[in-house]
């Protein structure tokens, strides 16, 4: 199984960015814990991220026909973003929506995801082992899906 992990604005400052919120380590960090990950449950894991919605959109965009997962952080734009949620639906990739913190808990702009109505699952709260999860949600998901 290939899995695209998509990470949105202000990730790449992992680390540096309000630690208390989303902890120090960083975001190189995050890839190769998820890289292990992927290798454990014997799926192929690619990486993007960007600051810029329009790239996250073609990312989507260029991951039809080349992945059959995509493990989505759209960070703040999950809250704005109408052009994200299409994306997601246009190509119809299983996706499962992160946040490193539990937005429920925090402030009330954050309590909109955009992106959720595509997503097979969402996983909040639980640091970067969310994405880990998150992987294992599209795994299972692909095996269901085989079997039926
Ligand atoms: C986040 C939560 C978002 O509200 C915020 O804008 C982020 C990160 C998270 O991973 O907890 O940038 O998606």
């Amino acid at each position: 199984m290939k899995i695209l992990v998509i990470n949105g604005p202000n990730l790449n400052m992992l680390g540096i960015r309000e630690p208390d919120i989303y902890g120090r380590q960083t975001y190189q960090d995050l890839i190769d814990l998820v890289k292990s990950a992927a290798d454990r449950l014997g799926a192929e894991a690619a990486f993007f991220q960007s600051n810029h919605e329009g790239d996250l959109v073609d990312a989507i965009q260029e991951a039809y026909g080349c992945f059959d997962g995509i493990v989505i952080n759209p960070a703040a734009y999950t809250h704005t973003s109408v052009a994200l949620l299409d994306a997601l639906k246009a190509v119809g990739i299983p996706t499962v929506e992160v946040h490193i913190s539990d937005v429920r808990e925090r402030e009330d702009f954050r309590q909109i995801s955009y992106v959720r109505s595509a997503c097979i699952g969402t996983v909040m709260g639980e640091g970067f082992d969310g994405y880990v999860k998150a992987m294992e949600m599209l795994i299972e998901h692909g095996k269901r899906r085989n079997e039926a």
